[in-house]
Formats: C-alpha cells, sequence, structure tokens
C-alpha cells in the first residue's frame, strides 16, 4: 500500500485520464486541482516531506490558510499522469497567510504545480465562499468546440448560456446557473485569475475565450461531467450551423421555464427572454 493506492490520487488519476482519452488535453493543455478532505490528508499525510520552499503564488485567500491541494504539474502531459502519478503529479500546502504554497509529495523529477494555479486557487476560494466548503475540483480542458464558438459568439454570459441551454435539453438541469465568459486574456497571470474568479462567484463555470474552459464542483464525476455537458451541447450547435439550414425550431424560454418547473431548479432568469 503507497500513496497512489489512497482513493482520492487514484480518483485525480482516473479523471486526468478520462480527460485526455476525450481530446481536451494536447501536449500539456489543461489541468486539475482538488482541495483535500482533513480524512485525506491525514491518510496521505505519512507519505509527505515539509523540506520544500514556500512559493508566493502573487494571489492571496484567508480562507484557503493551510488547505492541501493535489495539483496537475506544469508542462507535465495529461497522457503521461496514469503512466507515473509522482512524476506528473503532485500535492501543496498552503500556508498560513493564504498566500504561498509548498510542494510536500509528488513532482518527483522535478517540477512545479500548473501554471494556472492563481486561477485555481482564487476559483477554489470562491466557490469554497458560496458553497459552504462544499466545493473541492477545479479543472482546466481545452475543449474544442467550445474554443471554436469563442471565435464566431458575442463574448457574453447570456449568448453562451442560452446557446449550450438550446443545444441540448439537460444542459440547463446541469448548470441552471448559466455560464460566465471571460474575454481574451494572456493565462497564468494573476489579472486572469482575479477575473475568472469574479465569474465564479456566480457560476460553477467559467469560458476562456479561444483558450478553454474552467469546470468547478463538489466531486470529481459532477465537475468533469459538466465539462463533458458542455463540450457536447457546444459540439451539437456546430454540427447544426455546419449543415447550413436555417434553425427550423429550437428549445424555446418556455420550454426552459418547464424543465425548471418539472425538475425544481433554480434557473438563472437573468438569461430567459420573455
Ligand atoms: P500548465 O502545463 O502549466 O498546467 O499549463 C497548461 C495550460 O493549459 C495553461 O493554460
Ligand atoms: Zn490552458
Amino acid at each position: 500500500m503507497g500513496i497512489l493506492d489512497v482513493q482520492v490520487i487514484k480518483d485525480f488519476v482516473k479523471t486526468c485520464n478520462d480527460g485526455w482519452e476525450r481530446n481536451w488535453h494536447e501536449r500539456n493543455g489543461g489541468n486539475l486541482t482538488y482541495r483535500m478532505k482533513k480524512e485525506e490528508v491525514e491518510e496521505c499525510k505519512k507519505y509527505f516531506t515539509f523540506d520544500k520552499e514556500w512559493v508566493e503564488m502573487g494571489v492571496c485567500a484567508e480562507n484557503m490558510a493551510g488547505e492541501f491541494f493535489i495539483s496537475t504539474g506544469s508542462g507535465k502531459y495529461f497522457r503521461n499522469v496514469i503512466l507515473a502519478p509522482q512524476d506528473n503529479i503532485c500535492i501543496v500546502e498552503i500556508n498560513d497567510k493564504g498566500d504561498s504554497y509548498r510542494i510536500v509529495w509528488g513532482l518527483e523529477k522535478g517540477g512545479v504545480p500548473t501554471s494556472e494555479f492563481p486561477s485555481h486557487f482564487m476559483n477554489h476560494s470562491v466557490r469554497a465562499k458560496a458553497t459552504n466548503g462544499e466545493y473541492r475540483v477545479i479543472y482546466h480542458a481545452h475543449t474544442p468546440s467550445i474554443i471554436a464558438l469563442t471565435y464566431v459568439l458575442p463574448l457574453e454570459d447570456k449568448v453562451f448560456t442560452r446557446m449550450l441551454w438550446q443545444s441540448a435539453t439537460e444542459c440547463v438541469v446541469v448548470f441552471p446557473g448559466g455560464v460566465g465568459v471571460v474575454d481574451w486574456m494572456v493565462p497564468g497571470k494573476s489579472e486572469i485569475a482575479m477575473a475568472t474568479s469574479e465569474l465564479m462567484k456566480k457560476y460553477d463555470v467559467a469560458i476562456w475565450a479561444h483558450h478553454g474552459m474552467f469546470c468547478s464542483g463538489p466531486d470529481f464525476d459532477s465537475t468533469f461531467g459538466l465539462m463533458h455537458t458542455i463540450e457536447n451541447a457546444a459540439a451539437i450547435y456546430i454540427r447544426v450551423l455546419s449543415t447550413g439550414k436555417p434553425i427550423l425550431q429550437t428549445i424555446t424560454d418556455d420550454d426552459i421555464r418547464a424543465i425548471g418547473k418539472g425538475f425544481g431548479l433554480n434557473i438563472n432568469e437573468e438569461f430567459l427572454e420573455n
């Protein structure tokens, strides 16, 4: 029994591999982080070392002080996570100010957590606050269909949300709050981290123009499922457009309201019209 046999590590590795198999992670594209439960930290602690330097993140979140995160490594390929988790992922501890991390396990051949760690960290902070600590996963993927649509649709929350809700009946059930859209920005910096975390105050999802998507959730399955639902809906919309035929019928706002009623959903009314 080693750390790679601990369930949460196995689930993290499986999620990385599922994303690789969906073709969302060319080269080192995309990243995944998970805020560990106390009992998971306890289970893994005997494999930790506390001799690495603290590294400042350029962002700060007091409610994340003392937390432990599992993270993919920067420049590491999702393809390789399942082959050698210890070389491609790591666990980091956050200091008591909530502004620095240190690696306590993993990346055995060297490396640092994902370059998007500031974005993940700020998203964890706001999603944990918004959900009373329930949300633990932030997942960034280079989902081709959503990326493609950021070239041809206005970069507005309402436009993307309505396009997705209308493209597959289950969408509004999976994300009744809608999605947010971030204009193109330089990745890996605190500016994009702050812009994304502003949207994450309202949504479980942020789309990065010409880059990909960030999804959040309480566990790996629901976060991955959210990404998958959105990407499939975007692919359907592109197929509809590529027929070149006019749209004769769609899921109407009244249909969406009816789904809301049927499923007892709290649908974001901002995105519906009369
Ligand atoms: P990392 O390899 O640093 O995780 O970066 C990949 C990526 O998708 C940047 O947005
Ligand atoms: Zn990326």
